[in-house]
């Protein structure tokens, strides 16, 4: 069965550019590995990410992902059942938060400032559905 978890964390300590690199090495090979996809935000010092694929896969992908020291606070957002993927071919795509997706992520914020724990479900899968129209500048 295919589904989609959707969490938000903190980042526990300050990140560089090295730490993501790594996290995003890592989920390639372990992501492919086990038919998981999805994409990675990290905007505001909130981490916000959707894993989706077989709900054993997902499951044990986000266990692993809750023991790793560079984050804290994790919250699930949301677990659907999906019909088909969307993030196909991304093993884990990453949207920092650059200039350009700043309107992007506050066009989805009820406040100022980026706030995923605040977003609904609803709000959420449009977010990211918006995220991979505009695949182009995220690269
Ligand atoms: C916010 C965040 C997201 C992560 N996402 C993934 C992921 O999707 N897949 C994954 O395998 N590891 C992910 N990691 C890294 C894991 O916590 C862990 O370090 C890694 O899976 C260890 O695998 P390795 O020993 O093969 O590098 C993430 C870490 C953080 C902090």
């Amino acid at each position: 069965m295919l589904v989609q978890l959707t969490y938000a964390s903190r980042t526990a300590t300050i990140l560089g550019p090295g730490d993501v690199k790594d996290i995003l090495r890592s989920s390639a090979r372990n992501n492919t590995a086990v038919g998981v996809t999805g994409a990675l935000c990290l905007a505001n010092g909130i981490f916000l990410q959707q894993l989706e694929g077989d709900r054993q896969a997902v499951n044990t992908v986000y266990h692993r992902i809750l023991k790793d020291p560079r984050h804290k606070e994790p919250a699930i957002l949301d677990l659907s059942e999906i019909v088909v993927r969307q993030f196909g071919s991304w093993s884990m795509g990453l949207i920092a938060a650059t200039q350009e997706n700043r309107q992007l992520f506050l066009k989805y914020s009820s406040t100022s400032e980026f706030d995923p724990y605040k977003m609904s479900p609803s709000t959420l899968r449009a977010f990211f559905s918006e995220v991979i129209q505009s695949a182009r500048w995220l690269s």
